[in-house]
């Protein structure tokens, strides 16, 4: 069964046409099944690449936090590393050395207690490293308790799909703090209000994936400080920094979240978002060894040498951990200050701007993330988000409108994802698209699109 998008349009079925001027007129190349024969390299090159003219342009696209742009000699680097297996660090001993270093990086950077010797891993994205950070959650709370009964994760409700696949695939029983009012992420006392001796840990998100706001870890943490204190029960915290593990450190720096925080276990982030880096990788640190249960790790001996490996996948491209570290040496610390700092900015002026408009009120600036959700204001009810959302489509913009989850229901918000090859310009552009859109809309009589018609729109 190939997973089909639900609102995809039923695509052509009939067979792929070739235009005359390649000479093969007449031959009928089948769309859904592998043609029985070989065509030249230019034609199948030129077929391919006019259907993919219909995505959409990546850089006016923001819903995405992933990267859509890096430089000429990351790609270069790239393109020199394609037929990297990662896996295979026998073989490509420099690849994983490069690896071995970004995780040393990110555990300096997060304060690691011994971040010379930083236990994690790179992934394909942060969902497979909240898998492996969920699983020695797991695995540590098995060890802590054997004749445990379910086992349940606490977080808000407010946290990204991956943390539902966890719970399913490995059974674990989701604990989620709803919205309350203006709360739209996990509070201290309410994470704590849901822990008892099955609770595996709690995820902390540095970063919401629906307003960009930042959940509060360090009270997240002391507030497990006083319940170990009052009951015994010891929960270690996940940070899922997907985001803002690669924002924080550089233009929040007096923000406590990370490894300074005993109770904080492991922390995943993704490389592919403001590291900067095109889709594909991400990253796991632990606070130490003691966090990663030994029998979660592989040992395998065919690949030339005996290896460690902790994943979901075997074989991965080794282009994008290469690409990362291309990132840590070129930008350094304050390459990323600059960068991320320069988002913020954007991010924050762009805000101001939608706030000024009229008819929106914001949700949060983009004073965290450099992401910000806004609304329209109480008592419009001629048009919605939706329609802003629609609008915007038109001139190619992807300005995602999507509804707030349990208890905020009734709240429809847009989101604005800044992120570089994001700036100032462009943003004076967006502004401009709005002004233009606006008058047509405040104009019409009735909403026309709403969170049913509406495309569907994935964090
Ligand atoms: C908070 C959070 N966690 C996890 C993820 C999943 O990340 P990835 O796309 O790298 O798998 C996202 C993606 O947006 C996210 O925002």
């Amino acid at each position: 069964m190939g997973l089909k998008h639900p609102s995809a349009a039923p695509g052509p079925t009939r067979d792929l046409s070739v235009p005359p001027i390649f000479t093969l007129e007449g031959d009928s190349i089948p769309r859904h099944e592998l043609p029985a024969g070989e065509l030249p390299p230019d034609v199948a090159f030129q077929i391919v690449h006019d259907e993919l003219m219909l995505d959409g342009n990546a850089r006016l696209n923001l819903a995405t936090f992933v990267s859509t742009w890096m430089e000429p000699q990351a790609k270069a680097l790239m393109a020199e590393c394609l037929d990297k297996n990662m896996i295979d660090k026998d073989e490509y001993p420099q690849t994983a050395e490069l690896e071995l270093r970004c995780v040393n990086i990110l555990g300096h950077l997060w304060h690691a207690p011994d971040a010379a010797e930083a236990t994690g891993c790179s992934t394909t994205g942060s969902s497979e490293a909240a898998m492996l950070g969920g699983l020695a959650l797991k695995r540590r709370w098995q060890k802590r308790n054997p004749a445990g009964g379910t086992p349940n994760l606490v977080m808000g409700v407010n946290v990204q799909v991956c943390w539902e696949k966890f719970a399913n695939y490995w059974d674990v029983e989701m604990r989620l703090v709803p919205m309350d009012g203006d709360r739209f992420h996990l509070g201290a006392e309410e994470a704590v209000a849901l822990c008892d001796e099955n609770t595996i840990g709690v995820v902390a998100i540095l970063g919401s994936t629906f307003d960009g706001s930042y959940e509060p870890v360090k009270e997240i943490c002391e507030a497990l400080d006083d319940l170990q204190a009052t009951t015994g029960l010891d929960i270690p915290v996940h940070v899922d920094g997907a985001s803002g593990a690669f924002v924080a450190p550089f233009v929040d720096s007096e923000l406590v979240w990370d490894f300074a925080l005993p109770r904080v276990a492991s922390i995943n982030a993704s490389g592919h978002k403001y590291g900067l880096v095109f889709p594909g990788v991400g990253w796991i640190v632990w606070r130490d060894s003691e966090a990663l249960p030994a029998d979660l790790i592989f040992w395998v001996n065919y690949l030339g040498d005996n290896m460690p490996t902790f994943a979901l996948n075997f074989s991965r491209p080794g282009a994008q951990v290469v690409a990362q570290y291309y990132n840590f040496l070129r930008l350094g610390f304050d390459g990323y200050r600059k960068v991320h700092g320069y988002s913020r900015e954007v991010a924050t002026r762009l805000s101001a701007q939608i706030a000024d408009l009229g008819p929106f009120e914001l949700i949060t600036k983009g004073d965290e993330l450099p992401v910000f959700a806004f609304k329209l204001k109480d008592g419009i009810d001629n048009f919605t988000v939706f329609d802003v959302s629609n609008a915007m489509r038109e001139r190619g913009w992807q300005l995602p409108a999507y509804t707030f989850p349990k208890n905020r229901e009734d709240l429809a918000a847009l989101r604005v994802v800044v992120r570089l090859g994001f700036g100032h310009d462009l943003a004076d552009l967006l502004i401009a698209d709005l002004n233009r859109q606006l008058p047509r809309l405040k104009a019409q009589a009735a909403p026309v699109h709403d969170a049913s018609t509406a495309s569907a729109f994935h964090h």
